[in-house]
Formats: C-alpha cells, structure tokens, sequence
C-alpha cells in the first residue's frame, strides 16, 4: 500500500460536497477545492480527488482528459526529436493522449512529507493498472516553483524555460512504467 494512505482516506469528491477548510498558501488553488471543484464536476470539466486526515482535506488534485500536441512544443522539428524515441510506428502522429492535472495541492503544514509524490503515484499506477482509456501521457501546467517537485517525480519540460510565464508545460511519459 502507498504510505501515505495509512491512517488517511483518499476519496473522489462528491457532487454537491462542500470542503470548509483548506490552505496551501495559493490562494488560487485553496479557492478551488473550497468553492469551483464542484461546479467543474457538475459541468464535466474535471473531477477533484481528496486526502483526508481525521476528516480534513490535507491535499488535492483534479483531473482533466487531454492530449499532448505537437503544437504546444517550440517547433515541429522539436516535437519529432522528442517523440521518435518513443514512438517507433507512429511518426506522423500529432498527438496522443494524456491525463491533465489541472489543480493540485498539499496543505502548507504537510509539505515535504511525500504526500505530494504519493498522489502523483496514486495517478500514475491508476492509469497504469486500471485504464479506462488510452492514455500515454500526464500534462501539467506546473507553477514555475513546483518545477523541482515535477522534475523528481519525473516530469520532464515540453519546452524550454520561458521566464514570462507563471507555469511551465510538463509531461510525464506513463510508458516508462510498463
Ligand atoms: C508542490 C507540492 C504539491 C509538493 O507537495 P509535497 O507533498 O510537499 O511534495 P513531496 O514531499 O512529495 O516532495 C517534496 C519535494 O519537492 C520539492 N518541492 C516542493 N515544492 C517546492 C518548491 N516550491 N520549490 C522547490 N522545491 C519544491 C522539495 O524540495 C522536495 O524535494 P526533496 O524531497 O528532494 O527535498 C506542494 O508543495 C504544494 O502544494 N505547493 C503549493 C501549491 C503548488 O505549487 N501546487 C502545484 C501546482 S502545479
């Protein structure tokens, strides 16, 4: 088991719930699990996950479906280069399909205790071990601070950094845990 659900529950988000209480130190991503996860479930858009303690959120994410697109790499040519290796008879494909993580979150007071890198493995051996459709890839747009926690848990970045930018687009290839 995942340690980092002993003594915790790890749960779908209910439609119609309402989370009372939650700081990451993001004001963005506290104002979406307390009051816009709903709404995004409700209207298909993506569904939130929660960790629990003592029945208190402690960390979140939400999910999207999506794809990896040629045209978000900084050129075709670039695109090629880093899909050849891994795609042998699909040279001509422009995108494949991936898992978005749209929000994600671990209370202020929890940080660096590997929760974060537990539910990132929470979603990769869930896409891996029960797949409920293609998907080869997990995208995030990651804040520009938590490029170090991506990178550990081995994202790796679509492009080069872009310092004008708030968040950076990062994948991580699912086929490297077959
Ligand atoms: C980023 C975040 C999800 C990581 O969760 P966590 O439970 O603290 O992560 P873990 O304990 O599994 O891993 C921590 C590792 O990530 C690194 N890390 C996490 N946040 C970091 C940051 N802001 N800057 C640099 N490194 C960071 C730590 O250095 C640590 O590495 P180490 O183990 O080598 O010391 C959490 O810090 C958080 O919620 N931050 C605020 C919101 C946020 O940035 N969300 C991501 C949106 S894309």
């Amino acid at each position: 088991m995942n340690s980092i659900l002993e003594n915790r529950r790890f749960r779908k988000l209910e439609e119609g719930e309402t989370i009372k209480s939650f700081n990451c130190g993001d004001t963005e991503l506290n104002d979406f699990i307390l009051k816009n996860a709903d709404n995004y479930k409700k209207t298909l858009l993506s569904v939130s996950y929660v960790l629990e303690e003592n029945d208190k959120v402690i960390a979140y994410f939400s999910l999207s479906n999506d794809n990896l697109s040629a045209d978000i790499f900084e050129s075709k040519t670039d695109f090629n280069r880093k899909m050849r290796k891994r795609f042998v008879n699909e040279k001509r494909k422009r995108h494949f399909p991936a898992m978005k993580i749209g929000r994600f979150a671990v209370e202020i007071n929890q940080e660096n205790k590997g929760i974060g890198t537990g539910l990132i493995d929470i979603i990769k051996y869930a896409l891996i071990d029960n797949p409920q459709s293609g998907c080869r890839f997990i995208t995030v747009d990651a804040y520009n601070d938590a490029i170090p926690f991506y990178t550990k848990n081995g994202f790796v970045m679509v492009n080069s950094f872009q310092k004008d930018r708030r968040t950076q687009p990062m994948f991580f290839d699912l086929a490297q845990l077959l």
